[in-house]
């Protein structure tokens, strides 16, 4: 019990918020090297030759440029076992992403210093602040020209409203820092200048602000500013409170840069100290929680990933430990379900490569082989539990399209193509009844899904697709007192009716002002923007 309970203690899970671009590839790139999980040399060549990193898969995101699927990393550091949840940063895979920051303790919210808070950081900090996740910040690319870190400090605040504590501080100048001042140890930490562009772990030389070698080494000037800056950021800045961390009130602020290793190794360091180890997790309507140390094990699925190696075709389910230990070959009940079942080959990955695993704990995420059983928000749990964790949301898809099989002697994989991708949750299914027609109706939050859907079905299941983007934007799901009225809905001349795929109606129309228009004309319904269970009728 003792030791399965220092594994929780020691355990970190958490993903890396930012905007394209801002440098999460780089950072990931980063604590993998001090984690010992890669040599750096090596991936920087890769890097350079075709421009992706580690953790992205599928030939779609080489060739966009883009990193299409969340993936999850791990490695050691000093006694503690980290799990990285990497998550896309374009726009148009929000939903995964969402989904994802469900599995994490925290956040690390990488800024860029020149440019600050930026749109997609924003949409990103907004969900994991909801769920009341610590967040804490990593201010990148201070190698070169940016902003004012005070400045910075503001735009956190009137921005994003969230107070910020700098645990270290920048000293030097913009575009010439030297090193970094931790506030908590009081300590300096000055770095010699390098030229291997982050081949090499930076070296350093750390010291008290008394200490007069130090002094020299920064420089009088450098001294001076940085006792004023120190000065100021005592007096009117906040006190370091972790429990305000914890709640995600106050995130911890720390300066650096990923490509040069500049103050990497002490953010990750302090990181680890401060962030939370695994948590409870809530279950479904409102039946409490269940805490990491409870023995018996349970976990959710959040991530289904078909073909992700075209050298293993395959289908994968990532689940989330959140209490109790998984051993290789163990029998779970699977929820939703409703039976036992094996997990086989459970997984780890780094990158395309896999271990198998023997064992793993609560916060960690494991990858396991899925014959086509589970679905996203999935639980599966011991025996003895038979609990059920809170839904995955559901986000209204907000662009619709016809697709058919282009030749009609694949229509099986289409089929099969359209239903798993479907079960990952890249897509939404919907059906049109009684129109005689051969086809589904897909809706996407993105329009790069409905690219990535045409692709996929190419490549992963030969099978070639006729698509014809609908001229609707709204969907709803549709309860009401008396089916007929559902059947007989009026005023649906300018929308669709079709079904999802648990056979709830669903609306398809152009606008919000359309819902208006069919709900004055059909008393007793109700439009909602997610499904409700508990109001099917
Ligand atoms: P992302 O995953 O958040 O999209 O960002 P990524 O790490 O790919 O970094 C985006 C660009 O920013 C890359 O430059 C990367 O080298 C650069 N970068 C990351 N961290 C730092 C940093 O600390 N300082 C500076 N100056 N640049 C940084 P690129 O030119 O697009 O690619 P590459 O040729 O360097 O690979």
């Amino acid at each position: 019990m003792q030791d399965f309970l220092e594994k929780i203690e020691k355990r970190r899970t958490f993903a890396i918020i930012s905007h394209p671009d801002a440098g999460k590839t780089t950072l990931t790139e980063k604590l993998l090297l001090y984690g010992g999980a890669i040599h750096l040399a090596g991936t920087v060549k890769a890097r350079k030759s075709n421009k992706h990193a580690v953790s992205d898969w599928m030939e779609i995101e080489k060739q966009r440029g883009i990193s299409v699927t969340s993936s999850v990393l791990q490695f050691d550091y000093d006694g503690y076992r980290v799990n990285i949840l990497d998550t896309p940063g374009h726009q148009d895979f929000s939903e995964d992403t969402y989904r994802t920051l469900l599995a994490a303790d925290s956040a690390v919210m990488l800024i860029d210093a020149a440019k600050g808070v930026e749109e997609q950081t924003k949409k990103l900090f907004w969900v994991c602040h909801r769920r009341h996740l610590p967040i804490f910040t990593f201010v990148n690319k201070l190698d070169r020209y940016g902003r004012n870190p005070f400045d910075l400090m503001d735009e956190l605040e009137r921005i994003l409203n969230i107070r910020a504590y700098p645990i270290n501080w920048p000293i030097g100048i913009d575009g010439h820092y030297v090193g970094v001042y931790d506030r908590i140890k009081k300590q300096v930490e000055l770095f010699e200048s390098d030229t291997s562009h982050g081949a090499k772990l930076l070296k350093s030389t750390t010291g008290t602000l008394d200490d007069p070698q130090i002094i020299s080494v920064m420089g009088e000037e450098n001294y001076k500013n940085l006792c004023n800056d120190i000065e100021l950021l005592d007096l009117a800045g906040d006190d370091f409170d972790l429990e305000k961390v914890k709640k995600g009130e106050l995130t911890p602020m720390f300066f650096g840069s990923a490509m040069t290793n500049f103050g990497v190794r002490s953010f990750l360091e302090k990181f680890l100290e401060l962030s939370p180890k695994p948590q409870q997790r809530m279950l479904k309507y409102g039946s409490g929680y269940i805490d990491p140390t409870n023995e018996a094990f349970s976990a959710f699925i959040f991530k289904i990933q078909a073909n992700m190696n075209p050298a293993h075709r395959d289908r994968i389910s990532f689940m989330r430990i959140c209490s109790g230990m998984f051993s290789k070959g163990m029998s779970v009940y699977h929820v939703q379900g409703k039976k036992s079942i094996k997990l086989s080959q459970p997984q780890q990955f780094l990158a395309q490569e896999r271990t198998i695993i023997e064992e793993a704990y609560p916060g960690d995420i494991i990858g396991v082989f899925d014959p086509g059983i589970f679905s996203i928000g999935d639980t599966v749990c011991d025996e003895s539990l038979k609990i059920q964790f809170e839904d995955m949301p559901v986000f209204p898809p907000e662009i619709f399209a016809r697709v058919q099989p282009k030749d009609s002697l694949k229509r099986k994989q289409f089929t099969k193509g359209i239903m798993q991708l479907a079960q990952e949750g890249a897509i939404q299914v919907f059906e049109q009844r009684d129109t005689g027609l051969e086809s589904f109706i897909v809706g996407v939050v993105g329009s790069l899904q409905l690219e990535v859907l045409e692709y996929r079905l190419l490549n992963e299941y030969s099978a070639p697709l006729l698509m014809n983007q609908l001229p609707y934007s709204v969907a709803r799901w549709v309860y009401a007192d008396d089916k007929n009225k559902i059947d007989n809905l009026k005023g649906l001349d300018n929308g669709m009716l079709v079904y999802d795929k648990d056979d709830r109606p669903v609306i398809l129309v152009s606008n919000e002002w359309s819902l208006g228009w069919i709900l004055e004309r059909n008393p007793g319904v109700e439009f909602l923007m997610v499904p409700s269970d508990a109001r099917k009728i």
